[in-house]
């Protein structure tokens, strides 16, 4: 028995955790039934530990997990979705395939996913039975987007570099689903916000910050072409469900008859995320209305905002037009992602020239302290 947990021990390796797993199996060698200490679940025949709670969204948990046997010492993330009807798990499958689909450094990549396997409601029911889908992720600990801008002071939780080449990187991210070859794309993601952009510090990259976009459970066709009324309003509708409000862009909101619909609608809330970076999470429109009260809706619609005393303090001109350029009213004249990334590539070459001239970043701010290379994260 004693080489017996010897060899457990070396499996599982030597915690607390792992000593109460060897014993849980070597329970069952006796016909003992013992409960694990953490729950488990297992997708695509691997076993996954629950660690603690990571975030939550509408009809999610994620969790921060590791596998067992614990060999890699990696951390996942466990995003646990309750399925409460047919059209849900159409939507899920949809998450799945887009995210299968991508491979891109700013894009969270999809490890393992599985939908639990049907199961007959009861007989004479003709409910549909709840299910869970489960899927893998890489784990990012330093938070999201959102966290940082909520934490840290207006203006001053991204400098204008950070910005800039999140800008870029997001820009990047969002060019390869815009670009996705059919049958599946061009795709849009149809939920860019502060809250699903994962970041990591990491030194190679330029202001130090690794942007990782998240959460493909609105990504649609990029291309949407509308003929008549009932179209344009079944849009709308399916938008104000998928589409977070004060990220939407006003196509969304107010759908012509006939026009055909685009991926730059991802461009707008783009717009919207680099400006509620620079106030503490809150959306151009959202400041707007906070300030002169009225409809988020007829806010967007009219397209009007302002920058605050604080984001015009810490930002010069070209850093805050990559933003203004993105919220465009008309998405025809809006620029693609593409275009985007470039004016945000040249706002850096124009920040580093000004470090390298002496002129520190942001506008006049020659209180911020002058960093670049290796500034703190
Ligand atoms: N890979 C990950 N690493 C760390 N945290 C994550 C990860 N994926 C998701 N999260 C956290 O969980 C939250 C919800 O995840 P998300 O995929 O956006 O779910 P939902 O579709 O319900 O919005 C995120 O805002 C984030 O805080
Ligand atoms: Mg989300």
């Amino acid at each position: 028995m004693s080489a017996y947990f010897a060899r457990m021990l070396e499996q599982y390796g030597c915690n607390v955790d792992g000593i109460w797993r060897a014993v849980v199996d070597a329970g069952k060698q006796v016909g003992l039934t013992l409960p694990p200490l953490t729950e488990e679940v297992v997708v695509e025949d691997k076993t996954f530990a629950i660690v603690k709670k990571l975030g939550e969204g509408g009809f999610s948990y994620v969790h921060l997990a590791r596998e067992i046997p614990d060999l890699a010492s990696e951390d996942y993330a466990l995003k646990r979705i309750l399925i409460h009807e047919e059209e849900h798990q159409g939507a899920i499958q949809n998450e799945i395939d887009v995210m299968r689909a991508l491979d891109h450094p700013n894009i969270l990549p999809l490890l393992y996913a599985e939908i639990e396997p049907h199961r007959s409601p009861p007989p004479g029911a003709r409910v549909f039975v709840r299910k869970r889908a489960s899927l893998v992720f890489p784990a990012y600990l330093d938070g999201t987007m959102f966290d940082r801008a909520t934490t840290r002071p207006e203006a001053d939780a991204f400098t204008s570099t950070q910005l800039m080449s999140i800008a870029a990187q997001l820009c990047d991210a969002l060019e390869c689903m815009h670009t996705l070859s059919p049958p599946l794309g061009p795709i849009a993601h149809r939920d860019v916000k502060l809250d699903n952009v994962l970041l990591e510090s990491s030194p190679e990259t330029e202001g130090g910050l690794k942007a990782v976009l998240m959460d493909f459970g609105s990504a649609k066709p990029a291309k949407v072409t509308v003929t008549d009324r009932s179209q344009a309003l079944l849009i709308q509708e399916k938008a104000a469900g998928e589409c977070t409000a004060s990220y939407r862009a006003p196509e969304l909101w107010d759908t012509p008859s006939e026009c055909v619909i685009d991926e730059r609608v991802d461009v707008w809330s783009l717009g919207c995320l680099l400006f509620a970076a620079t106030a503490a999470g809150k959306t151009p429109f959202e400041y707007a209305t906070d300030a002169a009260g009225g409809s988020l809706a007829l806010a967007v619609m009219s397209g009007k905002y302002a920058w605050s005393e604080a984001a015009r303090k810490a930002y010069p001109r070209e850093v805050m037009a990559v933003a203004e350029c993105c919220l465009e009213k008309d998405w025809r004249a809006r620029p693609r992602a593409r275009d985007v990334r470039e004016k945000a590539r040249e706002a850096l070459a124009t920040t580093r020239r000004k470090f390298l001239g002496g002129g520190g970043e942001g506008a006049g701010d020659d209180d911020e302290p002058a960093v670049l290379v290796t500034e703190e994260v």
